[in-house]
């Protein structure tokens, strides 16, 4: 089973994410490393702890990381999310974070084992573009990198241009996309065909994660009256889980990082690290997604 850090930026999509993850036998989640972004590195590291907490998975460790970009700082979505990023108050974390940076667990978690580690990146791509530049040798230890980011052939979400991880510190996703690693870019392009408009027949039972579904998507409905709910990070967990509902093309990816572009991936179809998916079976997709949602093992 490949052993994954989830860097996140907690966030109701996120929080899905998570459910999916703890949820999934082809994944073992080693560490949840955090991120501003969606809100403040204080509410996405407390939703973390507390996300993980609700789910029975108190044990996985949560290492905190950057609280602004390599340069400026972040544009928050509390907007889109909710007051404290989550829509949701939930129990007071009975554990506190591990007292490591996400840095130096990304670097820890990388030495001495027997199998290379793989990362899911659902936030700004700060932490692992500074954990790559604190260790050259980090990206000999890293299988793959599958990130949620980016708008290639399709328009932006937080300008026409880029999208919001990717927006939020471009810089660090230049140093991702160019470091040799790996990447699988799960972007715009496939996550706004995968979306729920109607979820209170989908996530009845009594699990942990089925009520914590319910509650998310719940609360966020209230703030977006008849909006749909696009999979965004459950898309990229499903393409770390599985990568058969999605179709790639490879090559080299550059982001624009000043100007009114700031933030847009430019991809170029050409021998490269990095693949972009293209397509996905929407309707698989989906279903795969509701299942990992309703499985609920741990309850
Ligand atoms: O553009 C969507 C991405 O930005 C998702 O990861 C969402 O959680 C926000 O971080
Ligand atoms: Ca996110």
């Amino acid at each position: 089973m490949n052993r994954f850090i989830i860097d996140m930026d907690p966030g109701t999509d996120d929080a899905l994410a998570l459910i999916i993850a703890l949820n999934s036998i082809n994944l073992d989640l080693i560490g949840v490393t955090t991120v501003g972004g969606n809100a403040r590195l204080l509410h996405t590291t407390r939703n973390a702890v507390s996300l993980l907490t609700f789910l029975g998975a108190q044990d996985v460790p949560v290492a905190m990381g950057a609280s602004s970009p390599i340069y400026g700082s972040f544009t928050y979505a509390y907007h889109f999310h909710g007051t404290n990023g989550l829509g949701l108050q939930l129990p007071n974390p009975s554990t506190k974070t591990v007292q490591t940076k996400a840095v130096d667990f990304m670097v820890e978690a990388a030495k001495g084992v027997a199998s290379p580690i793989k990362i899911v990146a659902l936030g700004p791509l700060t932490n692992i573009a500074m954990a790559i530049e604190a260790d050259p040798y980090l990206i000999d230890s890293i299988e793959e990198i599958i990130v949620m980011g980016g708008a290639v052939e399709c328009q932006g979400n937080i300008t026409e241009y880029a999208e919001f991880n990717i927006y939020n510190d471009p810089w660090a996703a230049n140093i991702v996309f160019n470091s040799g690693v790996p990447v699988t870019l799960v972007g715009l392009d496939v996550t706004m065909k995968v979306a729920l408009s109607e979820w209170d027949l989908l996530f009845t039972g009594d699990g942990k994660g089925q009520r914590l579904a319910r509650q998310v998507l719940g609360n966020w409905s209230t703030m977006h009256p008849g909006s749909v709910y696009h999979m965004h990070d459950p898309l990229a967990v499903l393409a770390a889980i599985d990568h058969s509902p999605f179709s790639y093309h490879a090559g080299k990816v550059s982001v624009v990082t000043t100007g009114e572009e700031r933030g847009r991936t430019i991809f170029l179809q050409e021998t490269g690290p990095v693949r972009v998916a293209v397509d996905v079976d929407v309707q698989l997709a989906l279903n795969t997604i509701s299942s990992l949602l309703n499985s609920d093992p741990g309850s």
